[in-house]
């Protein structure tokens, strides 16, 4: 705490914060292009936040922790928000949550229910309506001045244009507040879009959405496929009057107005805190990006009682995520070359905590995504780590580059194993095609003891290389004839590591022959193809004779599979593998199972949530043994959505608006057994 004397270096450090902050806070609101994440800013934010607490002296009335988004710009016309727009605290710990909630007790009493919606990331919006009719759309700028952006949110297909109430019900002005975003598919859309134009593509789906609506021509606008959420009031004369939040946005509902339908009401914080664990761990369900939960009082008369500080309500709490994008150092571009010989350049980056770990590797994915992203060694650039999916690099911050820095060449040669690398005419992928390249064989080998094929457990990446740069195996087939008294002499080996690779080795012996095919790295045979080929045919000896022809005229069989996999054996340095393979003693042979009958041939079933007689592999597996497909999205093409519990609430959504038919469980089993739907209730 503050004794009245100010360290010199904490007023400076405040200093640098402030002018930092007011930096980044107009790259973000004014510009559209911000050089740091949210998370770094808020990180930021917080430190001077604390310094303003332990120094209260220190605030300034212009401190960026008072004041609310940025300045509006030249481009459209400035609207004066009548009541001001303002932002929200935050909350990233259970016991931060805590503290709001302590907080309140301080100006109410009496109970609290908790409003919890979803933390939309997109851009506030205030729509004006006037007598029901729909007359302007602002920004929120900083919070008290925004820009008129009418025109362009006027192509919004979920805004309605008109209210939909009786006209004794229609207020003379209400404005809706809330959240224009644009879904992940449309981002996804526009950025192929951007990429086959050669134009820059946009970091994610908030910087798409704000240049999508900073546009002169509202023409542009409207080929972005934005959407809305409304989520507050602003501005109201001659409205009904609300006891309720959560009844403001049933009204908002029935008036038609886009109202997100994941709002839930909770007595306690220990269920408004399930509620945003739920959330964190299915926010990749839903077709939007969120970044946590805002927790809202329910109760108005509260609220009123609460009110607000100078940038933000104390009613409300906004319960932040952990981020899932960072920025960091590149320090340099490499290769990987895997086992199929495809070369993937990755960046090589300053380690940073993102998505829940410390990220030190990026994928670039391949030599255009590199060039269209234009990212250079000596970069800032922007990280992504979202749910499982491996970490990216989304993009350079240009106006960090440093002087001076050159494109990245892709490089003409294996980094491996120096051979010239071959990117063939209109692929989008590079290939060290070198048989012997000793990364596509260690690749191979870890890949054939792999969990997806015969699962040896303790013959990982690192293993794998050590026995290969110690000549101690060059392809799967050795693994079986692996010296193990070298391995035992080996530094960080001893008799029991040894003793369970043996067993480990041996236990693989009598794995599935499906699962074996799957270890051969056979080009374009997945764990689906091989189980056909395997309850097809029975024997790896039927697979290796049969010819191409014979082989596509397996139900499921494609004929690119057919024809990759015939060639394969047809190959002398493949074959003398199986050979070794056979000597070992390794299983070689079916189940041949009765052919199932294809009852789901053409169709496309959905499972989402938790099954109770079914694991999420198991449901898919047995759509696709009857010969149906099971993606992970709803779209037009789909024939049913198996729902179990928890299920991720934009696919039902979705069901819904395409009149999908939504299956429970014992419909599912019926599904499998006769290949019906149940017959819609009349
Ligand atoms: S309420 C006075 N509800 O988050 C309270 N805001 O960090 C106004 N946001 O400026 C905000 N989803 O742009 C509210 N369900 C939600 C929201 C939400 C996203 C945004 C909004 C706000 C920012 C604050």
């Amino acid at each position: 705490m503050s004794n009245g004397v100010v360290p010199p270096e904490v007023e400076e450090r405040a200093a640098v914060l402030r002018s930092q902050l007011n930096h980044h806070r107009h790259r973000y609101h004014d510009l559209d292009d911000p050089e740091i994440s949210d998370a770094d800013y808020d990180a930021l934010m917080r430190e001077l936040q604390r310094i303003e607490c332990d120094f209260p002296e220190l605030v300034t009335p212009d401190s960026p922790t008072n004041l609310v988004g940025g300045s509006p710009s030249a481009l459209f016309a400035e609207v004066v928000h009548a009541v001001p727009m303002m932002s929200l605290d935050n909350a990233f710990s259970m016991q931060e949550l805590r503290a709001w909630g302590t907080r309140l007790e301080r100006y109410i009493e009496g109970g609290v229910r908790f409003c919890c919606e979803l933390k939309i990331d997109g851009l506030a919006m205030s729509l004006r309506f006037e007598r029901g009719r729909f007359v302007r759309a602002a920004t929120r700028g900083n919070g008290v001045v925004g820009e008129d952006v009418t025109p362009n949110v006027a192509t919004v297909r979920d805004i309605p244009h008109g209210i939909r109430l009786p006209v004794d019900q229609t207020p003379e002005v209400i404005e809706v507040r809330g959240e224009v975003y644009l879904p992940l598919g449309a981002f996804e859309e526009l950025n192929k879009h951007q990429a086959a134009a050669g134009q820059r593509l946009f970091a994610n789906p908030r910087n798409a959405g704000a240049g999508s609506l900073r546009q002169k021509d509202a023409a542009v606008t409207a080929t972005r496929n934005l959407s809305f959420w409304s989520y507050q009031l602003g501005e109201v004369q001659g409205g009904p009057v609300f006891r309720r939040h959560s009844e403001t946005l049933e009204w908002l509902r029935q008036a038609g107005l886009p109202v997100n339908p994941e709002i839930r009401v909770f007595r306690d914080l220990d269920e408004v805190y399930a509620f945003t664990q739920h959330w964190l761990e299915h926010r990749h369900d839903l077709d939007y990006e969120i970044d946590g939960v805002v927790v809202k009082v329910d109760d108005l008369d509260q609220r009123r009682q609460l009110g607000s500080t100078s940038h933000a309500p104390r009613w409300a709490i906004a319960f932040k995520y952990p981020p899932e994008e960072r920025t960091t150092p590149l320090k340099r571009i490499t290769v990987s070359i895997g086992r199929t010989g495809k070369a993937t350049p990755f960046a090589v980056l300053e380690p940073v905590f993102v998505g829940g770990s410390t990220v030190g590797t990026a994928t670039l994915h391949n030599e255009d995504q590199v060039r269209l992203k234009d990212v250079r060694e000596g970069d800032t650039v922007i990280v992504r780590k979202a749910g499982d999916v491996i970490p990216e690099v989304v993009g350079p911050v240009l106006s960090l580059r440093p002087e001076g820095s050159e494109p990245w060449a892709f490089p003409e040669a294996c980094p491996v194993c120096g051979q010239a690398l071959a990117r063939s005419e209109g692929a989008s992928d590079t290939f060290c095609v070198n048989d012997d390249c000793p990364a596509r064989r260690a690749g191979w080998v870890e890949h054939f003891a792999s969990r997806g094929a015969m699962d040896i457990e303790g013959f990982g990446e690192q293993r794998v290389w050590l026995f290969f740069n110690e000549r101690l195996l060059a392809d799967p087939g050795d693994i079986y004839t692996l010296d193990l008294d070298r391995v035992e002499a080996m530094e960080g080996f001893g008799p029991v590591s040894v003793a369970n690779l043996r067993r480990a080795i041996d236990a693989s012996r009598s794995r599935t022959l499906d699962r074996l095919l799957v270890g051969l790295n056979i080009k374009h045979l997945g764990s689906a193809g091989a189980r056909l080929l395997s309850r097809a045919l029975g024997y790896l000896d039927r697979i290796m004779a049969a010819s191409a022809e014979e082989l596509a005229a397996i139900e499921g069989v494609g004929p690119t599979i057919a024809q990759s996999v015939h060639d394969w054996f047809r190959v002398p340095r493949n074959t003398e593998v199986v050979e070794k393979l056979r000597r070992a003693g390794i299983n070689l042979e079916g189940p041949v199972t009765p052919s199932v009958p294809q009852l789901l041939a053409g169709r496309t079933v959905v499972v989402t949530g938790t099954l109770e007689g079914w694991s999420r592999e198991e449901a898919e597996e047995a759509i696709k043994a009857r010969g149906g497909k099971s993606p992970g999205s709803v779209s037009n093409k789909t024939t049913a959505v198996v729902v179990g519990r928890e299920p991720g609430a934009s696919k039902v959504a979705k069901a819904g608006e395409l009149g999908v038919p939504v299956l429970d469980e014992p419909a599912f089993a019926t599904l499998l057994e006769t290949g019906d739907l149940p017959t819609p209730a009349s």
